[in-house]
């Protein structure tokens, strides 16, 4: 006999039934037991006069048949509510020790570090299965309006060189050449660019990019995702659309939600430094759960003082400057505004992205105002400003935070709560112990010696 889903039985009542799954709670009432079972796509009640010795967690077979509940004991809560399962069989197919944690409450109260070692554990949970199917559907939306449109999904490589997004980079020890090593992509930022010199013209990944910075609620540490996205012979306005239309669908189709305005306002840094002291912001009234208020931030100035730094980019040096500002970059470069363009939505900032520089000696000039000697610019990006020379499209991109967007979407507030395997914030993997020593042998391969 086949099986049957738990969500699939209230369409077979009468009919004989094997289900297999997890028991998600037991209720004893002395002559009758209920055992609710849990498989993947829901829970159905099944019940029992003879009782077995079942524990909650224990992976089961249950063998049984769907009978309709009297009115007064449906429950319109799941479901399956309207059915339950008369149990003829249940084999305990694997038992469960008592778990660390119950699965059955939101969780967030529970030690972190703990829900993370057992983090195979705390998936189980509902709120954190719907978090992580709400990803899939959402990545998968985005996969299929994207192709409809000519865009072609391509990966670009995780063992490469450093690309600045302004963190510090994953490095790589390189046993092949001893002393050199390779960095984890911040992001696929020059890659894509070199797939519009490669006449892709549409291209879209959803990428992982790795940052050593210091973790935040809405900055996971280590790595996260991004839908990223390039597009050759375009203008801003092209990108912007592109991107609203996509998350206007993803809110209504994905998420059953409304945006707050359409098209999304398009508000200049200036104007957002003004109105909210900051170039992400709120623009609901009240904290609507239903609403996704998008906007764009746009007219960024190019470069920004920090806190460490005199001037550095405000977005990446790939990003164009406004061709009217041009001259600017010799005499007043902290004034010039560039193309970047911010997507924020419900006072996160969701995504980022800009037209690109495509002459070589504007991103040359770029890099010696950002403090980087001629030698330095030729090791680092020459391969860049190489490609330039041979009939480079104008293009540009934006990349829109997966972690985020689901934040945004869900109204969670970390983004660990909607990814599947996160780190804990002081960098430790979930449930594998990394980073973890290595043994002298596999030191000595690579040339390196731990002081
Ligand atoms: P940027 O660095 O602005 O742009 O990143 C784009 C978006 O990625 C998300 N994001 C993060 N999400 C979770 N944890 C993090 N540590 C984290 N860092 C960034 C944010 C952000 O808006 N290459 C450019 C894109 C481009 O120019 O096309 C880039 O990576 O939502």
């Amino acid at each position: 006999m086949n099986r049957t889903l738990a969500v699939e039985t209230s369409k077979k009542i009468g009919e004989k039934v094997v289900l297999f799954g997890w028991i998600n709670t037991i209720r004893d009432h002395g002559k009758v037991s209920f055992y609710d079972l849990r498989d993947a796509s829901g829970i159905v009640q099944t019940v029992t006069r003879e009782g077995f010795d079942v524990s909650s967690e224990d992976a089961v077979k249950i063998v049984g048949t769907v009978k309709e509940r009297p009115k007064n004991l449906v429950n319109p809560n799941i479901e399956t509510g309207k059915v339950e399962i008369e149990i003829e069989s249940c084999e305990i197919i694997s038992k469960a020790h008592e778990l660390p944690f119950p699965v059955d409450g939101d969780g967030l109260d529970i030690d972190e570090a703990l829900r993370l070692k057992y983090r195979y554990l705390d998936l189980r949970r509902p709120r954190l299965q719907k978090n992580i199917k709400m990803r899939h559907e959402m990545i998968s939306f985005m996969r299929q309006f994207l192709t409809e449109r000519g865009f072609l999904e391509i990966e670009t490589p995780i063992l490469t060189k450093a690309t600045p997004e302004g963190a510090r980079d994953f490095l790589v020890p390189a046993r092949l050449q001893k002393g050199k090593f390779y960095a984890l992509p911040q992001s696929p930022q020059q890659y894509k660019q070199l797939l519009m010199v490669a006449g892709f013209e549409r291209y879209f990944q959803i990428a992982r990019c790795f940052r050593d910075e210091d973790p935040r609620a809405d900055r996971a540490y280590g790595e996260f995702s991004q839908l990223d996205i390039e597009m050759a012979f375009v203008q801003q306005e092209d990108i912007l659309k592109l991107t609203e239309e996509l998350f206007k669908e993803i809110t209504e189709i994905v998420f059953g939600k409304k945006v707050l305005q359409f098209p999304f306002p398009r508000i200049s840094h200036e104007e957002a430094m003004k109105k909210y002291g900051a170039d992400k912001f709120d623009l609901r009234e009240k904290k609507d759960p239903n609403i996704l208020a998008f906007a764009f931030v746009i007219d960024f100035p190019l470069f920004e003082k920090t806190a460490d730094q005199p001037i550095s980019p405000s977005h990446h040096p790939f990003t164009a400057p406004k061709d009217e500002d041009i001259g600017l970059l010799d005499t007043d470069p902290i004034k010039v505004r560039s193309w970047q363009h911010d997507l924020v939505c419900n006072g996160l900032e969701v995504g980022g992205g800009s037209i690109r520089i495509t002459d070589a000696e504007i991103q040359r000039k770029i890099f010696r105002i950002l403090g980087y000697r001629d030698s330095e610019i030729e090791e680092k990006f020459g391969h860049l400003l190489s490609a330039f020379t041979y009939g480079v499209p104008p293009h540009g991109g934006i990349a829109p935070g997966i972690e985020r967007l689901l934040m945004a979407a869900i109204g969670e507030e970390n983004t660990r709560e909607v990814t599947a395997f996160p780190m804990t914030s002081s960098g430790q993997t979930a449930v594998m112990d990394a980073p973890s020593f290595v043994d002298d042998k596999s030191l000595k391969e690579l040339g390196i010696k731990v002081k």
